[in-house]
């Protein structure tokens, strides 16, 4: 007897920004033309995408797997590198100081959230054989800058890949969002026979068991699917309004909720491209720098609890010496926390939709692509098994949950209490599995999975996933912060052996570092010959 094809067979796209065509993309991609896939935009809703930064796996897990090489996108999105995150004024309120923008390099508060990988020796990580080092009087300098080379590479402004194209370090992107959009919006439509409806939703059609079946739009009719994939931002119509799912509001572990934006041009040739995201914290909450050819994109997120939309735009233009009256501004207002399940019935919610941190750690489209790669992994038939949705959203749980909590210790244990904002974030609870991981920290454990550069971990992307904020991003961000262990780690003082065979390790960092800066291109010069300047 023949079984019924009980394949999925119309994929319904609801929003057409950043989220709806990286999901068209990806699952044009990785359905192998065994679906339809439909976008539903409405052309009258403005996108959110300003500058974003992202993650290294972007490259691996997204565009390799559409087979698009770095270059090319890089050239169709005005895209620069980011070799981590760099945290200013997060210790001290920098009085006194001249506006960021003006400080030389090393000169203010500062310390790097870097992509470099730690090194291991004899199975423990280099963070632990530094701290047994700073313990004993044998170092001062700071964690990164002596784990790793990237630091000082990065306050060089040099670029991660030499000019042939070689990379010669761990890194990621920033962009403009909404070019990376348009950009997937042509390569979808173009070479995956998406088809792409410009149209506003008036109802979502469901049948008796609550499923969607359609949905009906202004003037092209019904559009009728199996699967639906809500990617209508900030108030999920699929899966919050229909499916009438729950959204976690989570505003009682990060404080911030709102932004005020702008784009603001710069004088590379004077003042160089920096290879990094500046952080800046501010009197309620912190500033994004995201450079990128001839501009950055930079927005002020703060609590409006603790400032009001004049106060805060008042405070951001001050900073950047812009004028209120003439600066275009981009306000910003967002839900932080996450739906309670990211896959209902046959609604998932993917991006804005699904769940939103603020910008912190750059996962917001991460977020998009971790979600994509469960999906597919998950991608159900017309049964909708319902082990499936509950592992996706499992997934999807653990990835959020996770970085809450490690976003929420940069406001916790930051030392700064100069304001109401900073003092609060002293009092709010830290969820059960962060106290665990700062109890490890505490006795000179590692927190989470070492990473390694044996090739175990890249490729593995649910490995990677799993172990996303590794110990070297704990010990940036704790010891930068300057959170150190309470002893080192006890087994250490009983390796003498261990102790001696990794000294020659920090040698090596500062042989790269010297490597590095003797031979890297900088980033202006190398993203002037990529975008053709
Ligand atoms: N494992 C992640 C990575 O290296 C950690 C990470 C996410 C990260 N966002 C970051 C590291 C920002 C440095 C800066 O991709």
């Amino acid at each position: 007897m023949e079984h019924p094809d009980n394949r999925v067979r119309k994929v319904v796209i609801l929003g057409g920004g950043t989220a709806g065509w990286m999901t068209a993309a990806y699952l044009g991609k990785a359905l192998q033309g065994t679906v339809d896939i439909t976008v539903l935009e409405a052309p009258s809703i403005p996108r959110i995408g300003v500058g974003e930064a992202t993650v290294p796996n972007l490259q691996k897990v997204f565009f390799e797997f559409l087979g698009l090489s770095e270059e090319e996108w890089m050239q169709e999105c005005n895209a620069s590198f980011k070799m981590g995150i760099r945290f200013i004024n997060w210790r001290t309120n920098g009085r006194g100081e001249a506006s960021p923008r003006e400080l030389p390099n090393g000169r203010e508060d500062h310390f790097y959230h870097t992509f470099g990988l730690l090194p291991e020796h004899d199975g423990v990580p280099l963070s632990h054989y530094w701290h047994h080092r700073l313990h004993h009087g044998r170092t001062d300098e700071p964690f990164e800058y002596a784990c790793f080379p990237e630091p000082a590479v990065m306050d060089a402004n040099k670029s991660p890949r030499r000019l042939d194209g070689t990379p010669s370090t761990r890194y990621a992107w920033h962009f403009d969002a909404q070019l990376v959009a348009d950009f997937l919006r042509r390569f979808a439509t173009g070479k995956q026979g998406v088809r792409h409806v410009e149209d506003e939703m008036t109802l979502v059609c469901t049948d008796d068991r609550g499923f969607v079946e359609a949905l009906q739009t202004k003037s092209s009719g019904r559009i009728e699917g199996d699967l639906f994939v809500d990617c209508s931002g900030f108030r999920g119509l699929l899966i919050n309004q229909a499916m009438q799912e729950p959204f976690l509001d989570m505003s009682d572990h990060l404080l911030c909720d709102s932004a005020v934006a702008t784009a603001i041009a710069h004088d590379d040739e004077t003042h160089g491209v920096e290879p990094y995201t500046s952080a800046i914290a501010m009197p309620s909450g912190w500033t994004w720098k995201i450079p990128m050819l001839g501009r950055f994109g930079t927005g002020y997120v703060y609590s409006s609890r603790h400032a009001s939309q004049d106060e805060a735009t008042e405070e951001f233009c001050r900073m950047w010496n812009l004028d209120p009256e003439t600066q275009p501004l981009n306000h910003i207002k967002f839900r932080v926390g996450r739906n309670r399940r990211a896959w209902v019935k046959n609604v998932v919610g993917i991006g804005l939709s699904s769940c939103f941190l603020e910008p912190l750690e750059s996962t917001g489209i991460y977020f998009i692509t971790a979600a994509l790669y469960q999906l597919a992994k998950h991608f159900p038939d017309r049964s909708f098994n319902e082990a499936l949705t509950d592992s996706f959203n499992r997934e999807i749980e653990t990835m959020f949950d996770d970085t809450r909590d490690f976003i929420q210790t940069h406001f916790y244990f930051a030392p700064r209490e100069d304001t109401p904002f900073w003092k609060a974030n002293k009092d709010l609870a830290l969820p059960d599995d962060i106290r665990a991981k700062i109890s490890c920290y505490r006795a000179g454990l590692p927190v989470n999975q070492p990473t390694t550069d044996d090739g175990t971990y890249y490729g593995n992307f649910d490995a990677e996933f799993r172990n996303f904020w590794t110990n070297g991003s704990y010990y940036c961000m704790f010891a930068g912060l300057g959170l150190l262990p309470d002893a080192p780690l006890p087994a250490l003082s009983h390796r003498p052996s261990s102790l001696e065979g990794a000294e020659p390790l920090f040698a090596e960092v500062k042989n790269k570092e010297r490597h590095l800066l003797e031979t890297l291109p900088s980033t202006y010069d190398y993203l002037r010959q990529l975008h053709g300047h």
